[in-house]
């Protein structure tokens, strides 16, 4: 019968090292509360829904949670092993696997537990830990072995002697325990001069009833990093920079400069696009390929389509297809849809707005709850006056109309299609489709079809 594995994550702790209000593990880490990572690295290693421990006051965490997970109070927190300890009413007699992980931990990979819990399904003692080699000891416990490797104990650095604190083997924060051993020797650990029962001291039990303990070892020292300060959080926060910025340079994205790109875990990059410097690309974005994005850019929630050029601007909640020109300083604000082939130049802002295939929007122009037909020609300094101080209200341009330098289309309005707007045109009534239209308040000067019938006549 397949083994049932079940995930507990401990997230009890006060955090008080972090000076927040704010839960430690709801800290933001690329644009995620940390928690989500370990968690989502849980899961993967789970067979069953994850437990979650969390402490007196975790409402916030439980909220964010939602139902992704089983909660457990542990109050008060009395320290790892006792954290562990409160799971055990739920999950006795229904799991043979606990794989335990601390929620302060975000660059912990799935991976990485899953192969924590293999090694021990093959392992025919109790537990297995994961650690990391490295001269850094960053406070972490120290792994001791005997003189034939055998994995010993683990101790808390405020507890090390010199000599064991010159180990540069480390506890990561990651075991796997045999659930039918787990629960009796949580009961046995003692209790340490802090006050608290360690999880780390299971491994001396083990050792001590002359159980193997196995150790996996993880090469990417970045996975260990444990979040108990601000100083941890900014490393742990360049670190996963750099691990989405690898994945998508091996995926055929070329970054100028990596060090200064800023894309956030589960943003989609076509091939051979180009990032230049201080970009941000971040929550739900997708890019497409062959597309040149930045410098000094940032795009949040947006789709952007094949061969998109956007320089120096903001994007938020945009849609944008195919050959696309966007700026420099341009800002497409959310429900902005600019559709193929549109320009979008200097100082334009667009709001809930569509541009048609090939209309053009070149400099210092506000698009808000219109929808702007193919091939438009939007004047510099175009104003949709969408909003009377109660009600948004809006705009219509219709297929190849040329809304002249400093038009005012006052909402609700419509122009029609192939219709011109002299400039300065104040538009405060609906333009019929081929007339140009000027003044303040624009009145009608010609009908520009009649003209054109002339001058095909003459
Ligand atoms: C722990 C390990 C240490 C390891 C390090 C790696 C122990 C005793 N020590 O130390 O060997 O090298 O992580 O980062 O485990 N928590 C609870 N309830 C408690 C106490 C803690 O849920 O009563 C949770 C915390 O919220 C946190 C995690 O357990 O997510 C680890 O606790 P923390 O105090 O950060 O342990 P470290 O001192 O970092
Ligand atoms: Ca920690």
């Amino acid at each position: 019968m397949k083994k049932r594995v079940t995930a507990v994550l401990l997230a009890a702790g006060q955090g008080t090292r972090m000076k927040s209000a704010t839960q430690k593990v709801l800290h933001p880490l690329c644009g995620r509360p940390m928690i989500s990572y370990s968690l989502e690295a849980a899961c993967m290693a789970s067979t069953e829904k994850p437990v979650v421990v969390i402490g007196n006051g975790g409402d916030a965490v439980r909220q964010f949670l939602g139902d992704a997970a089983r909660l457990v109070v542990q109050d008060p927190p009395l320290g790892t092993g006792h954290a562990v300890l409160q799971t055990e009413p739920l999950l006795r007699g229904h799991t043979d696997y606990v794989v335990v992980s601390y929620a302060d931990m975000p660059l912990l990979r799935g991976e990485t537990l899953r192969r924590l819990v293999k090694a021990q399904q093959e392992n025919p003692g109790p537990l297995t830990i994961l650690t990391v080699i490295s001269g850094d000891s960053r406070g972490f416990g120290r792994v001791l072995r005997t003189t034939d490797g055998n994995v010993q104990a683990i101790v808390e650095e405020a507890t090390a002697t010199p000599e064991q604190l010159k180990i540069t083997e480390l506890n990561v924060g990651a075991y796997c325990f045999r659930a039918d051993w787990l629960w009796d020797a949580l009961n046995r650990i003692p209790l340490s001069k802090k006050g608290e029962y360690y999880l780390t001291d299971t491994v001396e039990l083990a050792a001590r009833d002359r159980l193997p303990v196995c150790a996996i070892v993880t090469e990417d020292l970045d996975e260990a990093i444990g979040i108990n300060t601000r100083i941890h959080l900014a490393e742990a926060s360049a670190a996963m920079y750099r691990r989405v910025n690898r994945a998508l340079m091996l995926a055929g994205v070329t970054l100028v400069d990596p060090a200064t790109t800023y894309i956030e875990p589960g943003v989609v990059v076509g091939q051979d696009t180009v990032i230049w410097p201080n970009t941000y690309l971040r929550g739900r974005t997708v890019i497409g390929r062959r597309c040149e994005i930045g410098p000094n850019t940032f795009i949040e929630d947006s789709v952007v389509g094949d061969e998109v050029i956007i320089r120096v601007s903001v994007l938020e909640g945009a849609q944008v297809e195919d050959e696309v020109t966007i700026g420099p300083f341009a800002h497409l604000r959310s429900g902005a849809h600019l559709c193929r082939g549109v320009h979008m130049g200097n100082f334009g802002e667009v709001k809930n707005s569509t541009l048609g295939p090939g209309s053009k929007m070149g400099h210092f122009s506000y698009l808000g709850d219109a929808i702007v037909g193919a091939n438009v020609n939007i004047g510099a300094g175009t104003i949709t006056c969408n909003f009377d101080g109660r009600r948004k209200h809006s705009t219509e341009i219709g297929e190849g109309a040329f809304i002249g330098s400093d038009t005012l289309l006052v909402a609700p309005v419509k122009v029609g299609k192939g219709a011109k707007t002299g400039a300065g045109a104040v538009v405060t009534r609906d333009v019929e489709a081929n007339t140009l239209v000027v003044g303040a308040p624009a009145r009608m000067l010609r009908r520009l079809d009649e003209e054109e019938d002339e001058r095909a006549d003459g």
